[in-house]
């Protein structure tokens, strides 16, 4: 098989990078190892600032998302029993959050993609590996149903997530990786019944932040900050709904609509970053290069930036001939990745029991309080959660 661009991984970032390459002529090959089935039965986050919104625009899949998508202008952070309301579009200008789920956002992207002239998408595919990116001849090789394929291509994209073989497959003494792993993780329950507000709840609390999120207004999304060592078999329904509503302020305890759950799991917080994010003809999109704990929703949309970026840059390399902005990619790129991995790091610590001594729990509360106090607080959490803007330089 030969390509242009060689793609590994068909999750929102490979997906939606082979659509934006697609717009304009340009094809490419898509390696997943799961099924679509699979990859679209992940449950994920559920927000996307405007970046990621006007992608799928431009990729021709946002037809859906703008008909079912919710539009949210602000966030309510709860603590010491007190319910503030940020108001994120007064303060950046009218910039808003798009809630829709990711599951729908895949499923509309994999709609295009399996009926695009530019796209071959393998699904199954097991054994990829990425070869040449450091010699100049760039190709992937996989196994389908026992027989080894080859694929010729001038770009890599490794979209694989934190897991995936194309980071894996860089020398070691090629790349720096950051991490840092939180002592807690989050349950989630996924349930059709209706969100307990209209916007997302971030709570603060004692017994461990919660949060309310939805997927739609008859479908909600809840989580329970929980110890490492927890097990989600240990967590009945019941449970799960009793912890929330001791978590939330009275007011909104009150107002909690229970329901069976249809997905129930846990999942662990980290932040990494792997610099630099380009390796030769392979480059590092979304999970593959950066993992953000989803205190601030920023996963999806750091994915957003890094596709924005290599699309436009293979654009200009296939269109005008041009390579300074591949050359570009990865320091533009790992700029904003930095800032958010900040905010969510920032907005993690703010918000979680790190189980310290007492008074941590006290200066958690005085900066809640100052930051709900003052403009200054309240905007700073405002413009990061909508999302820093692209580089507008990079064109
Ligand atoms: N070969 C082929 N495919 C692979 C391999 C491999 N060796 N390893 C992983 N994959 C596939 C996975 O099955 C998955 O479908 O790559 C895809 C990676 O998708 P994500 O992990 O979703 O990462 P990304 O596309 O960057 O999306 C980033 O979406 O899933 C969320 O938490 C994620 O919010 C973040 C955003
Ligand atoms: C979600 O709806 O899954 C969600 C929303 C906001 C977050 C994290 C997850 O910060």
């Amino acid at each position: 098989m030969k390509t242009q661009v060689g793609i590994i991984g068909g999750g929102p970032s490979g997906l939606c990078l082979a659509r934006l390459l697609s717009q304009h002529g340009i094809r490419s090959v898509i390696l997943e190892r799961q099924t679509r089935a699979h990859v679209e039965g992940r449950i994920r986050a559920g927000i996307l600032e405007q970046g990621m919104a006007d992608l799928m625009r431009q990729a021709g899949v946002g037809e859906r998302m703008d008909r079912e998508g919710l539009l949210h202008d602000g966030i309510v952070l709860a603590f010491d029993g007190r319910l503030e309301r940020i108001d994120m579009a007064a303060l950046t200008g009218g910039k808003q959050v798009m809630v829709y789920g990711q599951t729908e956002l895949t499923r509309d992207l994999y709609d295009a993609v399996l009926t695009d002239p530019h796209i071959t998408i393998v699904f199954e595919a097991s054994d990829v590996a990425p070869a040449g990116f450091l010699e100049g001849s760039p190709r992937l090789s996989f196994n389908k149903e026992g027989e080894t394929v080859t694929v010729e291509c001038d770009w890599i994209a490794g979209c694989d997530g934190y897991h995936g073989a194309s980071r894996a497959a860089v020398p070691p003494e090629m790349i720096a990786e950051y991490e840092r792993l939180y002592p807690f993780g989050w349950l989630g329950l996924l349930s059709d019944t209706p969100p307990v507000h209209e916007e997302l709840i971030y709570t603060y609390h004692p017994r461990g932040f919660a949060l309310c999120s939805m997927r739609s207004t008859s479908r909600s999304r809840y989580y329970l900050q929980v110890g490492l060592n927890e097990k989600v078999e240990d967590w009945s329904d019941d449970r799960f709904w009793d912890e929330l509503g001791k978590r939330l302020p009275a007011a909104m305890a009150s107002e909690l609509v229970t329901g069976p759950s249809i997905e129930k799991s846990i999942a662990p917080l980290r932040s990494f970053v792997a610099e630099p994010l380009r390796f030769g003809h392979l480059f590092l999109v979304g999970d593959a290069g950066h993992i953000v704990p989803p205190t601030g929703a920023k996963g999806l949309n750091l994915a957003a930036s890094d596709m924005y970026y290599l699309s436009t840059a293979l654009i200009a390399y296939y269109e005008q001939g041009r390579e300074d902005l591949l050359d570009r990619y990865s320091e533009t790129a790992l700029r904003r990745v930095w800032a958010a991995v900040r905010f969510s790091w920032w907005f993690t610590q703010l918000m979680h029991d790190f189980g310290e001594d007492p008074i941590a729990h006290k200066i958690q509360l005085a900066e809640l309080d100052y930051l709900l106090s003052s403009t200054a607080g309240q905007t700073t959490i405002a413009e990061n959660y909508v999302g820093l803007p692209f580089d507008a330089s990079f064109v």
